[in-house]
């Protein structure tokens, strides 16, 4: 169902993948109820994913840009506002990657090169982009800017690994750009702590099929889908949500509030096992 929220708005959409990707949910969400789009990813994403098909579904222009590359985003804020004809309204970073997750570094065995990237690509690149925008003035007032994030970014969480500390980065950010633009143009700078979902990001996290079950388990009103992230996104990029900002805002059924629940507990009392042991007894670290 459409309210029209995001009417005339021009927005540029970071890191759709493929249709599972939670980008990909809030490019459809926002231009159903009125936005413009430009669509941006890596180079190398725009060719092995299927943005082209989001894009025609979407009317939208795509324009690839690496978000950790200061050029290629001060080539896509300018070409963005002439594709859509004026200054940007809203902004969704969903942009992450940790290398050390992929060749599977422990997190007390960090590579550090890695981890660099980690912090440029997932949380630094957001701050890359806000200061490219505002040097540009490519931004309205009052526009809307949106990151994702983990609530591992303030409590620790098995596997979640140098995310982690991008995620705390990524939301440091939100509030120290959030009071300057704010306080110089009304821009709200937030970012969203979204349940665990499965895309392709998620599904590099290790253990991520029981992060799942738990965190579903433990969530009054279940884990998000990424469908019901994009409709949250589309209230804080509309005019409904002025005076919002510096958030981390949770959109993950209550999970961040709980302790434990009776579907948690009735699962955990299922098995008493020692995690720190395999099955031959064995002490595992990880
Ligand atoms: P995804 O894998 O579909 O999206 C990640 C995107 O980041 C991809 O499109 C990828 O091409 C892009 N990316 C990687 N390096 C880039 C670079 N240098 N420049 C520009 N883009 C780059 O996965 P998902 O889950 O949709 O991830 C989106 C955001 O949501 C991420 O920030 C993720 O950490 C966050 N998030 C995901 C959760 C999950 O369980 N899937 C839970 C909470 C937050």
């Amino acid at each position: 169902m459409s309210f029209n929220l995001l009417k005339g708005k021009r927005g540029i959409i970071f890191g759709a993948l493929n249709d599972a990707s939670i980008a990909w949910k809030v490019a459809e969400r926002v231009v159903e109820e009125g936005a413009q789009i430009v669509l941006t990813n890596t180079a190398v994403a725009c060719r092995m994913g299927t943005i082209d098909e989001l894009a025609k579904k979407t009317n939208a222009t795509i324009i690839p840009a690496d978000a950790t590359s200061i050029e290629d985003l001060t080539a896509l804020f300018e070409k963005a506002q002439e594709a859509m004809g004026g200054k940007i309204d809203f902004v969704l970073h969903s942009c992450a990657m940790s290398v050390n997750m992929r060749k599977k570094r422990t997190y007390d065995d960090l590579d550090y090169s890695y981890l660099s990237k980690t912090l440029d690509i997932s949380a630094i690149s957001f701050h890359k982009m806000l200061q490219v925008a505002k040097k540009l003035d490519a931004l309205n007032d009052n526009a809307s800017v949106l990151a994702l994030t983990y609530v591992a970014s303030h409590r620790t969480f098995f596997g979640y690994n140098d995310m982690a500390d991008a995620k705390s980065l990524l939301e440091s950010i939100a509030r120290s750009f959030g009071y300057i633009y704010g306080r110089e143009k009304g821009v709200r700078i937030n970012t969203i702590s979204q349940s665990p979902t499965f895309t392709t990001a998620g599904s590099g996290i290790k253990g991520f099929d029981g992060l799942y079950d738990f965190s579903d388990r433990m969530s009054p009103l279940g884990n998000a889908s990424a469908d019901e992230c994009a409709d949250y996104c589309v209230v804080m990029f509309s005019d409904l949500t002025k005076k919002v900002t510096m958030q981390t805002l949770f959109h993950d059924g209550g999970f961040s509030s709980m302790g434990m629940s009776l579907r948690g507990m009735t699962q955990y009392n299922k098995s008493f096992i020692d995690e720190n042991r395999d099955e031959t007894g064995k002490i595992i670290y990880g």
